[in-house]
């Protein structure tokens, strides 16, 4: 790394954030800029930029450290990111891809190397399930891993390669959709949607949503129609669309492909909204995975702008006026919580609100604000185009509509699925090619484990409800190394907040850890129960109220395989207390029989 890049002034910060961004920019927007540029932001950055956007430089710097795609410290020019999804996984035929790539490169995992030239870390699912084992290099991702692509990246770092020479198809991301549905079969007409709900006029569109029993596709299943008529009727001095395309479930990456391929259906559903409850400026919140998506995003919306879809007096209409801005993530999957990502969205660390007051009513800067996941703004610029009896003719009473599922393990056919609400788990299965299956998790880590005998339960809100996860773990899988894996996740992405979860989720993953070691006893077992009860109760958000899931699912369905890792004795301490005890013997000069544990 040039000592340059380590060392710039004051003056060379100010100067390159005056020139790349604006005073309006996103907090988020300046610190990757800054990131990308000088590998780290540094206590001179955090000044220049506190200075040049007229924020607290105290906001600046517990952003810098909340955000894992933001370093204090110098990361390599070559900064990789191997995700560490249980679904697809950093092994490749066996073999450790992340253990083989520090090897070649002679880095240590989360560490960069002393010439500065590479770093290398794991990290949470970055949504390429559906393309096999997957890294990021310098926010670029790069998928279907194994071992000779890993050795080849490895010499293309060594030699310094920029990317335009790398092979130009390992950063193509295809779309893998299998089963196409309501949604997926044909995509809108750009404006046909609006056009029906200006004729439809407000409270005809209101209406309309709420007659097509839409409900939330980001996992918890609320009414839209009704979200939207609250919305519109809390007073505020402005009104908030927000789309929540920070899709962080591990084994979801249907988000990105309703943002790859049906981003006009997305702005118009987000237009839709705007329309109805009366709001003039909206929000697109992006993981910061899928940062490679905001070029083709931006055009979209600037198309949009050209085609009169947005900007001022939309299709003609007087009054209606509403834009959107992209804000993209930087590696926070509790922003994908509504009041985590709203907090985010204002600049600040993603800390969840509580609730109530909902977004709602008091949303983005304290005003109502409708905040809706991808899909479901995909589904409502549908319903707009077509009308609720259209939506209501496939799903089931209690869900209306179809479910797009990331199917994604071990079967032949990883990829996007769109059924009919009320598919049952063996039709997917039969369907993605999945043989000698040992059980599916639906909904992610939070979600359900379930064995043979469920195959028959259903996908819809009368059963199964997910956000679109759906991972298939055949025989050879060790469900106990999942479940470590999901515990693991759920440590590394507790905000940190509230002590039952910032705790409890790292004494779940020790003792984890201690099992999958055959050091843990009946015990820990039932002190997993204990602490994963409490967490579930006591934690502010969904995160922690759900992270114990895992591990409590698994010991009511699956206790075997807890069962068969316990050490004999009633109790293990999960640490070597005679070697904690060795500095002691040092200090007080002893080594004899009695200064050991027996
Ligand atoms: C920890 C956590 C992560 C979440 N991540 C997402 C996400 O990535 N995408 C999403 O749409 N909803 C996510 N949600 C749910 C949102 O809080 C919110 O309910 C949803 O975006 C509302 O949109 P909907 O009504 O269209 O489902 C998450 C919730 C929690 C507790
Ligand atoms: S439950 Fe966990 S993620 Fe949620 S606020 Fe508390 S610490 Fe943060």
């Amino acid at each position: 790394m040039s000592p340059a890049i380590r060392t710039a002034s004051s003056e060379q910060l100010s100067a390159f954030i005056a020139n790349t961004c604006s005073k309006s920019s996103h907090l988020l927007h300046v610190l990757h800029e800054l990131q990308h540029r000088f590998l780290h932001i540094s206590p001179e950055a955090v000044i220049e930029v506190a200075s040049f956007l007229d924020l607290p430089p105290s906001q600046v710097e517990s952003a810098v450290e909340f955000y894992s795609f933001f370093s204090t410290v110098p990361h390599g020019r070559f900064d990789i990111l191997l995700s560490n999804c249980t679904s697809c996984g950093y092994t490749a035929n066996g073999q450790d891809l992340l253990q083989l790539l520090c090897d070649r490169l002679h880095v240590l995992t989360g560490k960069t190397r002393d010439d500065g030239l590479v770093s290398v870390d794991e990290t949470s699912c970055i949504g390429m399930c559906d393309h096999g084992a997957s890294l990021l290099v310098n926010g670029r991702p790069v998928t279907g891993l194994d071992a000779v692509k890993i050795m080849r990246i490895a010499e293309l770092i060594e030699t310094g390669t920029p990317f335009e020479n790398w092979p130009a198809e390992w950063f193509d991301i295809s779309d893998s959709i299998r089963k196409i549905g309501l949604l997926l079969s044909e995509d809108i007409t750009a404006g046909n949607g609006l056009r029906e709900s200006l004729m439809r006029g407000i409270d005809g569109t209101l209406e309309e949503i709420t007659q097509s029993g839409l409900r939330g596709r980001g996992g918890a299943g609320f009414s839209t129609g009704m979200k939207w008529k609250f919305c519109a009727e809390a007073e505020g001095s402005a009104h908030y669309v927000i789309c929540n395309a920070d899709e962080g479930e591990p084994g979801t990456f249907k988000d990105r492909i309703l943002l790859q391929s049906h981003a006009d259906a997305i702005f118009e559903g987000m237009t839709t909204c705007a329309y109805a409850i009366g709001a003039e400026l909206g929000f697109l919140y992006l993981r910061g995975e899928y940062r490679y998506l905001s070029p083709h995003l931006e055009a979209v919306l600037a198309r949009r702008r050209v085609q009169g879809l947005l900007g001022s007096s939309i299709l003609g209409r007087s009054g209606f006026n509403f834009d959107i801005e992209i804000v993209v993530g930087a590696g926070a999957y509790i922003c994908g919580e509504e009041s985590a990502l709203i907090e985010s969205l204002e600049g600040k660390r993603g800390v969840p609100r509580n609730r109530p007051p909902f977004p709602v009513t008091h949303g983005y800067l304290g005003q109502p604000t409708v905040l809706n996941n991808v899909e479901t703004f995909v589904a409502a610029a549908h319903i707009a185009q077509n009308g609720s009896a259209w939506f209501r003719t496939t799903g089931t009473m209690k869900s209306p509509g179809s479910k797009l599922l990331s199917v994604s393990g071990d079967c032949a056919y990883p990829g996007i699925y769109e059924y009919p609400f009320g598919v049952s788990i063996k039709q997917v299965l039969d369907d993605c090619g999945a043989e000698d299956v040992q059980a599916v998790q639906i909904g992610g880590p939070a979600g359900t484990l379930i064995g043979r005998s469920g195959y028959k339960r259903i996908i819809g809100f009368e059963d199964l409800s997910t956000g679109g996860s759906f991972m298939v773990f055949g025989r050879k899988r060790d469900l106990l190394d999942i479940i470590v894996n999901f515990s693991r996740f759920f440590a590394h992405e507790s905000c940190g907040f509230c002590t039952p979860c910032r705790v409890g989720t790292t004494l779940l993953k020790n003792a984890m850890n201690k099992i999958a070691k055959g050091q843990g006893t009946q015990y820990d077992l039932d002190e997993m129960e204990r602490i994963g009860t409490l967490i579930k109760r006591r934690s502010h958000c969904g995160l922690g109220q759900t992270a114990a899931n895992p591990i409590l699912n698994g010991l009511q369905r699956f206790p075997q395989i807890f069962r068969q890792r316990l050490a004999r004795g009633d109790f293990e301490p999960s640490f070597d207390l005679d070697a904690a005890l060795e500095e002691a013997r040092q200090i007080t000069h002893r080594d004899d029989a009695a200064a050991h544990l027996e």
